[in-house]
């Protein structure tokens, strides 16, 4: 019964948890039978996407580009020196363009997508989401925001340690709070990235310098002395741990022992934001119904 043609995917805020599932589903089944089946599934065939990008990209650029000529779409990928906005023409403009003129429009500001990607990995791994429990390790950002406003909804607990000064968004943990309070889910913020990493079944972290943070890359290294994933933090997690990260890595946040160990969910992890964004722009685009059965979640 869930219907997302035509909706906008900004933040999983406003998705339910069935949505959510749905998406889930859609991108299993393409995986299913696109990959695994070598069937060719021309659902995008005529329709265009522009793709926006201030920053260098791999994954979420070649995901999109690629998953959406595999469906038989066009896609356009776009910097600010290949198109006016902003500069000759207003944003506000550009987007009324784009509209007429594609099915589709990315721009890379918030990261929801990056979140389905982690789900599929580990519905995969787990057999189920629901019950699991999360670390973040690490720093505040946007990943993280991301995870708050979806863990919850699949049943799904959160233990975060972040540095002094490094903490999740005020207003968005306090939404968090009470999305975990609804659904009967738990998260914990802790200082001691041990703490956070005690009994958990995944351990996921980021980079401690985003783009565009370089000038503070010394204060920031040296605040987040003692935050690096290493087989000790491994030790604490449940029997059955593994390890996330969205990419790029550096060997700061989390040790190669770690990073390339059989535990490490991470290529794996990066595969999927091609299946997942395919499974989201099927949705968005079409009336698709899957063929697998249904994602236990
Ligand atoms: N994780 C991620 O979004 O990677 P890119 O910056 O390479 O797109």
């Amino acid at each position: 019964s869930v219907n997302l043609k035509g909706r906008s995917f900004l933040t999983l805020k406003d998705f339910k948890p069935d949505e959510i599932s749905h998406i889930l589903w859609v991108s299993a089944d393409l995986k299913h039978r696109i990959k695994h089946q070598g069937e060719y599934l021309p659902l995008l065939q005529g329709k265009s996407i522009a793709m926006i990008f201030e920053k260098r990209s791999t994954r979420t650029r070649i995901s999109t580009e690629t998953g959406f000529s595999l469906l038989g779409g066009h896609p356009c990928f776009l910097t600010p020196q290949d198109i006016h906005l902003g500069i000759n023409e207003s944003t506000k403009d550009t987007a009324r363009v784009l509209s007429g003129l594609t099915d589709l429009v990315l721009a890379r500001l918030y990261h929801p997508i990056q979140i389905l990607a982690d789900l599929l990995t580990l519905n995969e791994h787990y057999g189920s989401l629901k019950g699991l429990t999360v670390a973040w390790i690490g720093d505040g950002n946007n990943i993280l925001h991301s995870l708050m406003m979806s863990l919850p909804k699949l049943g799904v607990n959160l233990r975060i340690a972040t540095p002094k000064g490094y903490e999740p968004d005020a207003t968005i943990t306090w939404e968090a709070q009470h999305l975990f309070k609804q659904f009967g889910t738990d998260m914990q913020m802790f200082s001691e990235p041990l703490e956070a990493a005690q009994g958990s079944n995944v351990l996921v972290t980021d980079t401690w310098v985003s783009m565009g943070q370089e000038e503070d890359k010394k204060k920031r290294i040296k605040d987040f002395q003692g935050y690096q994933i290493t087989m000790q933090t491994a030790s604490v997690a449940a029997s059955d741990w593994t390890f996330l990260h969205c990419l790029p890595r550096k060997s700061e946040e989390v040790n190669d022992e770690v990073f390339y160990s059989p535990r490490s969910l991470v290529f794996t992890e990066a595969e999927n934001r091609k299946w997942t964004i395919m499974g989201l722009m099927v949705c968005i685009l079409t009336d698709y119904r899957p063929q697998i059965p249904q994602l236990k979640l």
